[in-house]
């Protein structure tokens, strides 16, 4: 009975994202915002056509990123798809693959706090500075490691003073695309999160009056949020920071897995175990939670494994009792351990678990087995210019 009802309703939301379009998920994150407006669109180009070979242009002058699906955008805004060679539909989804999608290549980004590239690269910078932290020891990268999966691979994470916090620290790569920060989703948005760390006692421990009268008596950074956040009297302020870091998560997204490429009709792209381990995962009811283009619903189920009560801290409603919002699974098999807590070692044994806690199945192992290599073909590529340190003038330490 639990199980139907769980399906039942990953249906409904399913029919419902369904409708939103290429138009609505992808274009629109730039267009009515930093590009022109749909209605701006519609007026300057006559046919689908004429929009498609623009928008080519475009991408191969820079200002647009690659990946996009014109052809398919236009169809929404013209009622027809353009005729051109290299516009195709994309693949039909099966009984299997209609529960997720390839992952976009930009995350929804908010109206306030627009990206540009100046902004984005100071975020970077902040998220490398160990200074924004009470001992000049910690970064975010500390936690998040951007080389190893943007985590830190301890069960629990390790901050000021050597202090050990309560919970594991999740990837940072494609958090962009979550609906809520944190596994008790205290956080709505990137930005409203980036403040928890930096304040947090066992993690970086400063204090906002700290971490801005710190980056002030850097010449570097009074130039660098000039330039980001320009027309700013004050620009170095704590909300700014939270920005710019927030700015630069949202590059931190890893196309082209092995999952995305057979999304998009490359049906070599996964091993035929992998394949097997797809249907699995549906057909046992992980993707009733776990689906969606990071494999999450963005809710919050019931996991009790300890005594952290979880969505209940932050509501202190009844129902939220040892709740968990669902984590994403991308670059999950380089994100050990797993759970809030980190008490599972291995991806065999959180799926394990999750079976029969969450769906009362004993798996065999060599469904375990499937489950796993499918979930590893969910790894991407972690975009260069992000592992890449940025050189800190260290006047200041
Ligand atoms: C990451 C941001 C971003 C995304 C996503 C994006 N665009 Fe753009 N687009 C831009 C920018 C920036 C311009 C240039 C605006 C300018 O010239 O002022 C542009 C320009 C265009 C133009 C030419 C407009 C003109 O007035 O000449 C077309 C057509 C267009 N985009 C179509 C699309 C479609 C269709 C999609 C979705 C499949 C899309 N874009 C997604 C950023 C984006
Ligand atoms: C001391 C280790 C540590 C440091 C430093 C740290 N984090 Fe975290 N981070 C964590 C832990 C642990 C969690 C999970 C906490 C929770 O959910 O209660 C987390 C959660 C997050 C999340 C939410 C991801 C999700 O799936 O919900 C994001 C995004 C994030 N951190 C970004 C940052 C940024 C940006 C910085 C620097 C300003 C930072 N972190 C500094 C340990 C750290
Ligand atoms: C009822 C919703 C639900 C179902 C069904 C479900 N999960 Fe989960 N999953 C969650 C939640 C919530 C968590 C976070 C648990 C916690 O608090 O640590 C989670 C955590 C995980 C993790 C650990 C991720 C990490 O980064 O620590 C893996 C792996 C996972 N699930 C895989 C699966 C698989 C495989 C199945 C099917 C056998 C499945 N899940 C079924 C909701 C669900």
């Amino acid at each position: 009975m639990k199980k139907l009802l769980l399906s039942v309703t990953a249906m409904l939301a399913i029919s419902a994202s369904a409708k939103a379009g290429v138009w609505e998920t992808t274009c629109a994150n730039c267009h009515g915002r930093v590009a022109p407006s749909k209605t701006q669109i519609l007026e300057k180009f006559a046919t689908p056509e004429d929009l498609v070979k623009r928008a080519r242009e475009l991408v191969n002058a820079g200002v647009m990123p690659k990946g996009l699906q014109f052809g398919l955008a236009a169809k929404e805004l013209y009622g027809r798809m353009p005729k051109m060679k290299g516009v195709h539909m994309p693949p039909k989804t099966d009984k299997y693959t209609r529960f997720f999608e390839v992952l976009p290549s930009t995350p929804p980004i908010p109206a306030d706090n627009p990206m540009t590239v100046a902004k984005v690269k100071l975020g970077k910078m902040l998220y490398f500075d160990p200074r924004l932290s009470r001992s000049n020891l910690i970064s975010c990268n500390t936690c998040h490691n951007l080389s190893i999966g943007g985590d830190d691979n301890q069960k629990t994470s390790i901050g000021d003073k050597w202090q050990k916090g309560p919970r594991n620290a999740p990837t940072v790569f494609n958090a962009a695309f979550l609906k809520v920060q944190f596994w008790d989703g205290r956080a709505a948005t990137l930005e409203e999160q980036a403040k928890g760390p930096l304040t947090a006692h066992v993690e970086m421990n400063a204090t906002p009056e700290m971490v801005v009268k710190k980056l002030k008596a850097i010449p570097e950074y009074r130039e660098m949020f000039k330039k980001a956040f320009p027309g700013e009297v004050d620009p170095i302020t704590f909300d700014n920071v939270a920005k710019a870091i927030a700015a630069y998560e949202r590059t931190l997204i890893t196309p082209n897995s092995p999952f995305d490429r057979y999304l998009s009709g490359d049906k070599k792209a996964l091993s035929r175990v992998q394949i097997e381990g797809m249907k699995l995962f549906v057909d046992k009811g992980c993707v009733s939670c776990h689906r969606g283009p990071v494999l999450s619903d963005g809710l919050f189920h019931k996991f009790k494994i300890n005594d952290d009560k979880g969505r209940y801290k932050v509501t202190k409603k009844k129902e939220d009792m040892y709740k968990f919002r669902t984590p994403q699974l991308r670059m999950v098999s380089q994100t050990a351990p797993y759970f809030h807590d980190g008490s599972a070692k291995t991806l065999e044994e959180a799926i394990d678990v999750m079976a029969k806690k969450m769906l009362n199945v004993k798996l065999t192992r060599s469904e375990i087995y499937r489950i796993r290599k499918f979930l590893d073909s969910l790894t991407g590529q972690v975009p260069m210019e992000a592992v890449v340190l940025p050189v800190l003038d260290d006047s200041s330490r």
